[in-house]
């Protein structure tokens, strides 16, 4: 090799020369040069109505913050990629897919997920899911209950294009989403029967049909 061509392995130890194994001080890294991925940030905001502090990646997504952090596995993930929706919870009252989102940019947010939903009863639109027997496996439940309370939020009274149009982003292959759409339609007839705390009645076992 000529001088020309210097030997970048020695030249830059702690990069070309790391191999798995090694201890970071054999690889040419010190503590005071952490890798990207082990970068952590201290990240607040407020979560279902709690205020809520994480010490993690900021790039770590929202939906993995939620589920592994805080224990709110009512947030499902289908893809990880921002196709099937599973994921979707409110941010500032938007629905958008965890997935894609960092922890980062959720900071100083306000994030809705599906166990917001309820407020120690069922909603109105959840009573309406149950009595129109609009979930089977359920993966995608909580992202269509999130999605669809953002619609009514804005819409008590959709029409069957508005609804089609707010849950479009939220994959069901089980349902044929006919049951989903004409139980957020009649979410409504629900909302009548609010108790004071806001939410319908606990149905009694064996009232609702199954299908
Ligand atoms: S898991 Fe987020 S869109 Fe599928
Ligand atoms: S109920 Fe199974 S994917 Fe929707």
């Amino acid at each position: 090799m000529n001088q020309a061509q210097p030997d970048m392995t020695e030249a830059q130890p702690g990069i070309s020369g790391a191999q798995p194994g090694m201890s970071m001080a054999q690889a040419g890294m010190s503590e005071a040069q952490p890798r990207m991925s082990m970068e952590r940030a201290d990240i607040a905001f407020k979560v279902n109505g709690a205020a809520v502090s994480v010490c993690v990646p900021p790039v770590r997504r929202l939906s993995s913050v939620l589920r592994d952090e805080l224990h709110l596995t009512g947030t499902k993930v289908g893809c990880d990629a921002g196709d099937c929706g599973a994921c979707t919870v409110l941010v500032d009252g938007e629905p958008i897919c965890a997935c894609l989102m960092s922890a980062a940019s959720a900071a100083g947010t306000v994030v809705t997920t599906v166990e917001g939903l309820a407020n120690g009863r069922l909603s109105a639109l959840q009573a309406s899911f149950l009595d129109h027997g609009a979930a089977q496996c359920g993966i995608c439940t909580p992202g269509l209950l999130v999605a669809a309370t953002a619609l009514l939020d804005s819409k008590p009274n959709p029409t069957e294009a508005e609804t089609q149009d707010a849950l479009g982003g939220v994959l069901c292959r089980c349902t044929g989403y006919r049951k989903i759409i004409a139980a957020v339609m009649n979410a409504g007839r629900f909302a009548s029967e609010l108790s004071t705390d806001g939410a319908a009645p606990n149905p009694p076992a064996g009232t609702f049909s199954p299908y």
